[in-house]
């Protein structure tokens, strides 16, 4: 038996660059290796859009389009929708009985999103338990391994404890789940801020050719380099971390650092070079994309059957922990 892979990402909006270079690409590459099972949190997603969740299920099918297109395979690994598993939420409140809330207080991300989301009334109990949902999804499939980015580390360290103290209290249940981390650093937006949908500083999966050269072209580089013959930086200059991401011409992309280091290229070149290699990694998946919208009910099928596959293991394992809790009256 392989070691299983659990992986979710919440349907917010459309996917971008970050999404394939942070979690998707390793995604694909995990699907041989192991039992993985991919979902879309559309649970997690209303803990902080539940105002206005009219674009929830539309995002839920465009999202999984894009998984599918950059090579996530529903043959080999079993996509599934987080709501449609109901057993998660059943989990997620017997762990909620043993967990101290200060372990859910003291988690970083918790008190920086309330900080960051200011438009949005996060003291809600449904945004405090975030990570124990998390920890509910990971813990219900036994899974041994979750691939996140560095954002996430805490998530899953919490994640080991709570499965710790239920353990503690019920008997040995879960294996505790270790990070695969994601080796590419967070890819910047085009502004070199942090990507964000809020900021309109990301290249979408979706975007057509145009959009993407259009986007590169305007892209931030090092500010102090006012001409083309003057010496610039390359080390956290977005576009040298895109071309790093995107370009497979290593030789190529040598090249252009050492010319820019040297002041003897200019940044259209650098930038023009960039969109091209990004819409050849792209080409493919705008194809399969295309294909695989033009069959709306396929994405449907995929997703049900996904979920149904999902509840059978997480009956099993519910079964097992309701038995523990001294939860049976059969
Ligand atoms: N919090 C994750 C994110 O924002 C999404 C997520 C929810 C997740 N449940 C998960 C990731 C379980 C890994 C495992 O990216």
């Amino acid at each position: 038996m392989k070691p299983r892979v659990v992986s979710g990402m919440r349907p917010t909006g459309k996917l971008h660059l970050g999404h394939l270079v942070g979690a998707l690409r390793n995604w694909v590459d995990l699907q041989s290796t192991y039992d993985c099972l991919y979902f879309v949190a559309d649970w997690h997603a209303l803990t902080s859009d539940y105002a206005d969740a009219s674009e929830l299920t539309a995002h839920a099918y465009d999202n999984a389009a894009d998984w599918i297109a950059a090579g996530v395979d529903p043959e080999q690994s079993t996509l599934f929708v987080q709501s449609l598993v109901p057993e998660h939420a059943e989990l997620y409140l017997l762990l909620s009985m043993v967990v101290p809330m200060p372990w859910l207080e003291r988690v970083p991300t918790y008190k920086e999103q309330i900080e960051q989301l200011k438009e949005k009334d996060l003291s809600t109990l449904g945004f405090f338990g975030y990570p124990l949902l998390q920890g509910a999804d990971v813990l219900i499939y036994k899974a041994n391994f979750v691939p996140v980015g560095e954002d996430q580390v805490a998530h899953l360290e919490l994640n080991r404890e709570v499965a710790r103290r239920f353990h503690k209290f019920y008997g040995e249940i879960f294996p505790e789940p270790q990070p695969l981390l994601t080796h590419f650093p967070r890819l910047p937006g085009l502004d070199n801020r942090k990507m964000s949908k809020s900021y309109h500083n990301a290249i979408d999966l979706s975007d057509d050719a145009a959009s993407v050269t259009k986007k590169v072209m305007r892209m931030y580089t090092d500010p102090n380099r006012v001409r083309a013959d003057t010496p610039g930086t390359v080390e956290g200059n977005p576009v040298f971390v895109y071309h790093d991401a995107f370009n497979p011409d290593v030789a190529q992309v040598d090249e252009l650092k050492a010319r820019y280091r040297a002041g003897t290229v200019g940044d259209v070149e650098v930038k023009r070079t960039l969109a091209e290699a990004i819409n050849a990694s792209l080409d493919p998946m705008r194809a399969r994309r295309a294909d695989v919208l033009s069959k709306p009910e396929r994405i449907k099928e995929i997703l049900l059957d996904g979920s149904s596959r999902a509840r059978v293991i997480a009956q099993e394992t519910m079964r097992e922990v309701r038995h523990a809790v001294r939860l049976t009256y059969d």
